[in-house]
């Protein structure tokens, strides 16, 4: 189980130390959640920000593109240091080919799902896929109360990778805490993200990540 801490509820003008102490918590991964104002109502950070932090962590960085266009972007949040760049099927026109170019530019290449859109359609790509996400929560927003019904989903998209591509990661993301986090795990994700749980944690970030995993 990786646990990919989210900067969504970090001190945004510390981005750099957070990244560093998220590293010294002991996260597997660190999760920039990309918005442009547009595909999502709130504007958060672009590349230059990626590109900052990346001096500060040795971790791979899981950015998620909660933008329109974001095909536009992946060169831009490939010269920044991203290690993964995930993009929602929702938000692109040929995602076949989106997530070919992420692998051209050298990133691990991913597929968001949002809570309204059935598995069938990112079905057809997951083989060129290296991670799926299941979005737990609707895209916008840290600090949301976890969607029941993505449990199943989860499930769905375990026997999908089994059929499919064995070595995907199926990621989490929104409203992960201790319970949703198990729950998760005990049906097949392979990656939780969590930002308000890793924040508000009372015994602190090392803490909530060793309870996660
Ligand atoms: C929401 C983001 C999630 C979210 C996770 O649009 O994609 O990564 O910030 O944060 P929590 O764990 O606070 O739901
Ligand atoms: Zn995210």
């Amino acid at each position: 189980m990786m646990v990919a801490p989210s900067l969504l509820s970090a001190d945004f003008s510390r981005l750099g130390e957070e990244c560093a102490a998220l590293e010294e918590a002991g996260a597997d991964w660190i999760h920039f959640d990309v918005m442009d104002g547009a595909y999502v109502p709130r504007i958060t950070i672009g590349p230059v920000v990626v590109e900052h932090c990346r001096r500060w962590s040795k971790l791979p960085f899981d950015v998620h593109l909660m933008i329109d266009h974001p095909e536009s972007q992946i060169e831009a949040f490939r010269d920044a240091g991203a290690t993964t760049l995930s993009v929602h099927v929702e938000a692109v026109t040929h995602i076949h080919r989106v997530l070919h170019q992420i692998r051209e530019a050298g990133m691990r290449a991913g597929v968001c799902l949002n809570p309204g859109s059935p598995l069938g359609r990112v079905e057809p790509v997951l083989p060129e896929a290296d991670l799926l996400v299941i979005m737990s929560v609707n895209p916008g927003w840290g600090g949301q109360a976890f969607i029941e019904a993505s449990l199943g989903r989860i499930q769905q998209a375990r026997a999908l990778r089994d059929r499919l591509n064995p070595k995907l990661d199926i990621e989490v993301d929104g409203g992960v805490n201790a319970l949703s986090g198990r729950q998760c795990a005990q049906r097949g994700a392979t990656v939780l993200v969590a930002g308000h749980f890793v924040y508000s944690h009372p015994q602190g970030k090392r803490a909530a990540i060793a309870e996660l995993r």
